[in-house]
């Protein structure tokens, strides 16, 4: 049986990208921001799952506004790094795991989902910077992630946009799927994306370090309860792009104390700092505990 051992969460900041790119991570300014994933970079090494489910959005880079899937669950068996302006990152293609996919597809578009099914799609900062984040850049003589990856999209650039109350209860849903697939997989589900920030209009620059803070100490501590929030109050406190934050409930939302199945996760590691470009970043490493 394949089972969720641990859930993590960060920011996706394209600047976060181009700062590893471009050799900038000793920079005092980018030092500030990589040194809350020091811990992380070793964690993962350490506990290097076999999937990483990977919830995140595209920023009208696949999908354009053209066609704009609410949930979308990646099948492929890989995914280019998108070209988001400047040529794509140079980062490895991610490698996916089609087989699992398949089998969350079907269990959660049973359990009355509607996700689409994407068998081709190019993958942009929402998911790259997490994997930066997390593992680093990986070495010439062995370019590849540590893991495959099930890219998992979500809309939240173009109203409207799914709920905090769904999307915990799609994470839940996922749980479900995971572990009915009869292989013997240890699973990790990110949520990214957030935290405040708003990069347009006149409130751009936005930024609300205490409800930030707040919405941490309720996603790890009370999530049930945080899912209830509306979209409108994710906007006004933590600005329009803060609304990627309903991403992280996802991740939360399939954790073993949500399904009844196991304590309070362990916090095995939180971050928070500003800035990094416009934005606010926060970090957390859920571990179910067995
Ligand atoms: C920026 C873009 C993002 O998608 C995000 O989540 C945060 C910041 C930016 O362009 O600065
Ligand atoms: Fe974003």
């Amino acid at each position: 049986m394949a089972r969720i051992t641990a859930s993590v969460y960060t920011s996706h900041v394209p600047a976060i990208g181009a700062a590893m790119d471009l050799g900038k991570t000793q920079e005092p300014y980018w030092q500030k921001v990589f040194s809350g994933y020091e811990f992380s970079r070793a964690w993962m090494k350490n506990h290097t799952p076999d999937v990483v489910f990977l919830v995140f959005n595209d920023h009208a880079t696949a999908f354009s506004l053209e066609m704009i899937p609410t949930f979308a669950i990646g099948t492929a068996a890989s995914y280019a790094p998108a070209d988001e302006g400047w040529g794509p990152r140079p980062v490895p293609t991610v490698i996916g795991h089609p087989e699992l996919a398949s089998h969350i597809a079907q269990s959660v578009i049973q359990e009355d989902f509607d996700l689409t099914i994407v068998n081709k799609m190019d993958v942009d900062h929402g998911l790259t910077v997490p994997l930066s984040l997390m593992c680093g850049q990986p070495p010439k003589e062995n370019f590849r992630w540590p893991c495959p990856v099930i890219p998992f999209a979500v809309n939240v650039v173009q109203y409207p946009v799914p709920s905090g109350r769904r999307c915990f209860a799609l994470g839940q849903a996922i749980r479900r799927a995971v572990e009915s697939f009869d292989q013997d997989l240890h699973v990790h589900i990110w949520g990214t994306g957030g935290m405040s920030h708003q990069l347009q209009g006149a409130r751009a620059g936005l930024i609300n370090a205490p409800w930030d803070n707040a919405f941490l100490d309720r996603l790890i501590a009370d999530p049930q309860d945080l899912s209830q929030m509306p979209h409108i109050d994710y906007v006004r406190e933590a600005g329009s792009e803060g609304i990627e934050l309903v991403m992280w409930l996802i991740a939360r939302g399939a954790m073993a104390d949500v399904a009844g199945q196991g304590p309070a996760p362990r916090v095995a590691h939180r971050f928070y700092h500003v800035p990094a470009s416009n934005t606010a970043v926060g970090h957390l490493i859920l571990e179910n505990t067995p």
